[in-house]
């Protein structure tokens, strides 16, 4: 079921996302070589505490997983698409790193993922994040009332397959609002002009991957979340949680 929010729940949904925004920018800039992603995940969780709101990702258990989540991030390196789970792994230069995080005020949800460069990175690299920052953008500029869903996939496709890259089959975004994962689902591939008519009131996470070979395959690791390349190559992922206004898309997850 596909709900549609009032402009006084947008208003907590705005402050949700500037507390996510905050901790992702916080939490960039404390990724550095020698830092773990452990010690990322508790510089989250002091933020959650310090501006009062609830990890959304902390104890999740959807159907597809086996173990409730275990962290307030999901740190996701190299190879690792999306849903890496923050453990004592050091990070080193070179690394590419996507930082998703997810956070609730008074019940309603943002959802936002970066993907950063850890010291100097190689060009390949910075364009694979590049792209997928692209990606996003493109998609975020479809999500206009009137518009239809497939409208925002093919944007993000668009962008995604002309850079040459891969696209992990299966994975979006998705509604948000009094729950992280709602309807629609957002795929990021599909036709233009297809699909649900988008509305004012409708909040999506709009959330690009991106894998450097250009392969579409992916695989879960054996903790049960963490999704990765199955040829072992890079990949990025970025996303924002955008609300449909009679105005335009508004990103939801900015300061
Ligand atoms: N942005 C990710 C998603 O929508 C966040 C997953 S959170 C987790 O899938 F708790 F499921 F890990
Ligand atoms: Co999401």
């Amino acid at each position: 079921m596909v709900v549609l929010k009032s402009a006084a729940e947008l208003e907590t949904m705005r402050e949700a996302g500037r507390i996510v925004a905050l901790t992702l920018r916080a939490v960039s800039g404390q990724a550095k070589a020698g830092v773990s992603l452990l010690e990322l995940d508790d510089l989250a969780r002091a933020m959650l505490a310090e501006h009062g709101a609830k990890s959304s990702f902390l104890d999740y258990l959807p159907s597809f997983a086996p173990i409730p989540y275990p962290g307030v991030l999901c740190l996701s390196v190299n190879d690792q698409i999306v849903h890496g789970i923050p453990d004592r792994r050091r990070l080193a230069d070179g690394d590419l790193l996507s930082i998703d995080f997810g956070a609730h005020i008074d019940g309603y949800h943002g959802d936002s993922a970066v993907t950063v460069g850890i010291g100097e990175i190689d060009e390949a690299a910075q364009r694979l994040a590049g792209t997928c920052a692209e990606a996003l953008a493109a998609g975020i500029a479809a999500a206009r009332p009137g518009a239809r869903l497939g409208d925002i996939s093919f944007a993000v496709e668009q962008v995604c397959r002309g850079a040459g890259y891969g696209m992990p089959a299966g994975y979006g975004g998705h509604g948000i609002g009094t729950a992280m994962h709602e309807d629609p689902h957002v795929p990021n591939t599909g036709r233009a002009g297809r699909g649900l008519t988008l509305r004012p009131g409708l909040v999506l996470a709009i959330e690009p991957m991106v894998i450097e070979s250009g392969s579409n395959r992916s695989r879960v690791l054996a903790d049960g979340w963490t999704v990765s390349t199955v040829d072992g190559s890079r990949a990025a992922h970025t996303e924002h949680s955008v609300a449909i206004t009679e105005d335009g898309p508004v990103i939801l997850t900015t300061t």
